[in-house]
């Protein structure tokens, strides 16, 4: 088409899309083209604005590497992870929910035994808690074998691959439950903290008004074969930030509470999950 106008120009571009492109890749894209060009018409985009997304698009691309991906990071502060998050794992039967996975998860850490700390390093002033509870599945039978991945930031705001001062895979585990379904394992209190904003996501928080804090919380990732995955957090009740999450993951089902401990803890938590077998899962999209 030689003569493009403002009219004209959503329909030339999606009539482009060549004839063998895959149905799933033509509606993905046919739709970003509408939403893309109506969000240029609806603001009336200035050149001068568009140039500048494309530098600070141009700056969070070469802050990203294998440690550091702001691309993630930019699609958590605009609700994009936790969207898709709960598109695309509908809950059902009264399985746990999941929320954002965030981008400090490292796979093979420590294998521990059940009840072992993931503490590798003390800080002052920190609380230990001992964390706890039984994994079911959706028909409330215990299920034994289920590896529990947990990782959380230390009591200074930051994960280990963050901060030199820690030892590698400081305050993550591997744990597997046992034949009642318990996991069982000695954490810090977790702190807020905020997300990386010295780069590109730190830009669009300062262009939102927003602050970069997430509330205090548990990361954990429970697998087991046939069952689906789950990756959700926990939220120490008494943390700041739970109505003002700066990557919005906060469920109200997802708070636990941590509450002074007889043991040899500071605190305790109990904290059970369900998980939903690739059997009801078959079912439920049926
Ligand atoms: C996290 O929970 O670790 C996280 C999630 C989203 C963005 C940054 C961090
Ligand atoms: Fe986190």
């Amino acid at each position: 088409m030689r003569n493009i106008t403002v009219n004209n120009i959503t329909d030339a571009v999606v009539k482009s899309l060549g004839d063998d492109v895959p149905a799933r890749n033509r509606e993905i894209m046919a739709s970003a083209l509408k939403h893309m060009h109506d969000f240029c018409k609806d603001v009336n985009l200035t050149y001068d604005e568009w140039l500048e997304a494309m530098a600070w698009m141009r700056r969070a691309g070469d802050i990203t590497d294998d440690a550091r991906s702001e691309f993630i990071l930019i699609s958590d502060i605009l609700g994009i992870e936790v969207l898709v998050d709960m598109l695309d794992k509908k809950v059902t039967d009264g399985e746990t929910v999941s929320t954002v996975l965030g981008p400090f998860y490292r796979d093979n850490p420590p294998v521990l035994p059940n009840g072992a700390t993931i503490v590798q390093k003390d800080f002052d002033g920190s609380q230990s808690v001992r964390v706890s509870g039984v994994i079911r599945a959706t028909d409330g039978a215990p299920v034994a074998g289920v590896t529990v991945d947990v990782w959380e930031d230390a009591p200074n705001g930051m994960y280990e691959q963050q901060d030199p001062d820690q030892p590698d895979y400081n305050l993550r585990g591997r744990f597997e439950t046992d034949e009642n379904g318990r996991y069982e394992f000695v954490a810090l209190r977790p702190v807020p903290y905020p997300i990386p904003y010295d780069g590109a996501a730190g830009e669009l928080l300062n262009y939102m008004g927003h602050h970069p804090w997430r509330p205090g919380h548990i990361h954990f990732m429970i697998q087991k074969p046939g069952f689906k995955t789950l990756v959700s957090q926990i939220y120490d009740s008494e943390t700041e930030y739970l109505d003002n999450d700066s990557v919005f993951a906060v469920k109200e089902e997802l708070i636990g509470e941590m509450k002074p401990s007889s043991g040899d803890t500071d605190l305790e938590m109990a904290f059970d999950f369900t998980i939903r077998s690739d059997a009801k899962l078959g079912m439920a999209a049926e």
